[in-house]
């Protein structure tokens, strides 16, 4: 049997099927003498066209079989539809060989007959006239986001947002607390990984699956996205609470742009603020102390304490889709309590802000619902507070207002927001 197919099918079987998160799920099947680089792609690949897949497979049935005998159809139809390099009769039979050896062999002569009608046949998009299923199709998002997204943007806008193919290199900051940027890049050459640079000078695009086996790199580099780095380098002030902080990417950033500064990072979870001290740890950060906070409970003694308060709050996550796809598998995502929530942050932790200090409010998730319309909720209420513009040091994005939305087909970033008010009185 083909190692490589059965262990992809035994991550995606737990993605699907367990509730678990592909990157874990990976990392726990990795085994140096497996080719990594084509597992990874088929599980992924899987996810990201999960719906354009189902749509192909559902045609060579009338009644639908099994989940797992659906899966096993998704990975075939997606090796013919999107991976060139294996021929057909091999990905067939290697399939059917997994499927024997599995608690699938009452299936094994419907899966052989299916795989073969979907090796042989052509895939075509759903007619135009019913135009929800056409674009669910044409970039495998399931109808409730396509609809989701045609409430809140115009039918242009979401087609150049949903087509949007981002790098697949990862953008990692260099850990300027253990190395020079220089010391860095020296040694990516050296060890012949290349690299394109990043709008900012501490950090670079890789091909992550080649860093990562170099030995001598470790927590020298952390991957982080542009518009969380954006985040961080909009905090002025030396006195700073996260109060939405782990696994702690910004709060450990803001505390290395200014080893001056004092960073609070809290969470509700002990779990996730462990998460941070460990991040920490690593990264040789001195000048941050971590807290287990409800964010929605008031702290007295956090009172107009600090020049800025971060607030990344909890989010529907729909920015980062292209990157965590199994975000939309199985569930319709619920979301409708989280503007209250996140509302409810904003208010308690204004509090916490000296006069003339900041608030940033982040989430990852292109939402207006979950963005501006908080935050023009909040400054409604609370005169004392005004827009100030979120600089975005050079990277395109949507403005409204000084409120900034990053949007993959705009910025070439997983989408975002971000917003800044300063306090006057
Ligand atoms: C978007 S993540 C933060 C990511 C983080 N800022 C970073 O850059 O690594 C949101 C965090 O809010 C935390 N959270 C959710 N509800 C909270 C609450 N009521 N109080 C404090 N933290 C909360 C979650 O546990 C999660 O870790």
């Amino acid at each position: 049997m083909n190692k490589e197919l059965v262990t992809a099918f035994k991550v995606l079987k737990k993605v699907y099927f367990d509730g678990g998160y592909a990157s874990i799920e990976l990392n726990n099947a990795f085994n140096e003498s497996l080719n990594f680089n084509l597992i990874t792609k088929i599980v992924y690949g899987v996810m990201d066209f999960d719906v354009k897949l189902q749509y192909f497979i559902s045609q060579f049935y009338t009644k639908a079989p099994k989940k797992q005998v659906q899966l096993l159809l998704k990975i075939g139809a997606y090796i013919k539809l999107e991976l060139n390099s294996i021929p057909n009769f091999a990905y067939v039979n290697e399939l059917v060989e997994i499927a024997k050896h599995s608690n699938l062999k009452p299936y094994v002569s419907f899966i052989n007959a299916t795989l073969k009608k979907i090796s042989s046949s052509n895939f075509t998009l759903p007619n135009k006239d019913d135009n929800l299923t056409y674009l669910s199709v044409k970039y495998s998002k399931p109808k409730w986001f396509i609809n989701l997204m045609l409430q809140n943007f115009d039918l242009n806008f979401v087609e150049q947002y949903l087509g949007e193919q981002l790098s697949t290199k990862t953008h990692i900051r260099i850990n300027t607390c253990k190395t020079t940027i220089s010391n860095f890049l020296t040694t990516l050459q050296t060890n012949k990984i290349d690299f394109v640079p990043s709008v900012f000078d501490d950090a670079v695009w890789v091909d992550y699956s080649k860093l990562i086996r170099v030995k001598n790199l470790k927590n020298l580099f952390t991957p982080q996205g542009i518009p969380s780095m954006i985040v961080s380098r909009n905090v002025v002030g030396n006195t700073v609470l996260d109060a939405c902080s782990a696994p702690g990417g910004k709060a450990i950033y803001v505390a290395t742009l200014n080893p001056n500064s004092k960073v609070i990072a809290c969470d509700v979870y002990e779990h996730r603020v462990k998460l941070i001290e460990d991040y920490k740890l690593n990264m040789g950060v001195k000048n941050l102390t971590t807290n287990v906070l409800d964010a929605t409970n008031y702290n007295p003694s956090f009172k107009e304490n600090f020049d800025c308060v971060l607030l990344d709050v909890p989010c529907s996550g729909l920015g980062v889709i292209n990157k965590k796809p199994d975000i939309l598998i199985n569930n319709e995502l619920k979301f409708d309590k989280l503007p209250n929530l996140q509302l409810e942050i904003l208010e308690n932790n204004a509090k916490y802000v000296k006069i003339g200090g900041t608030l940033i409010y982040s989430t990852c998730t292109i939402l207006p619902c979950e963005n501006e319309k908080v935050l023009e909720e909040f400054l409604s209420k609370n005169k004392n507070f005004k827009i100030e513009n979120v600089e975005t040091f050079g990277v395109n994005c949507v403005n409204n207002n000084g409120f900034k939305t990053f949007f993959p087909h705009i910025s070439k970033t997983e989408g975002f927001f971000i917003g800044k008010l300063k306090r006057y009185e």
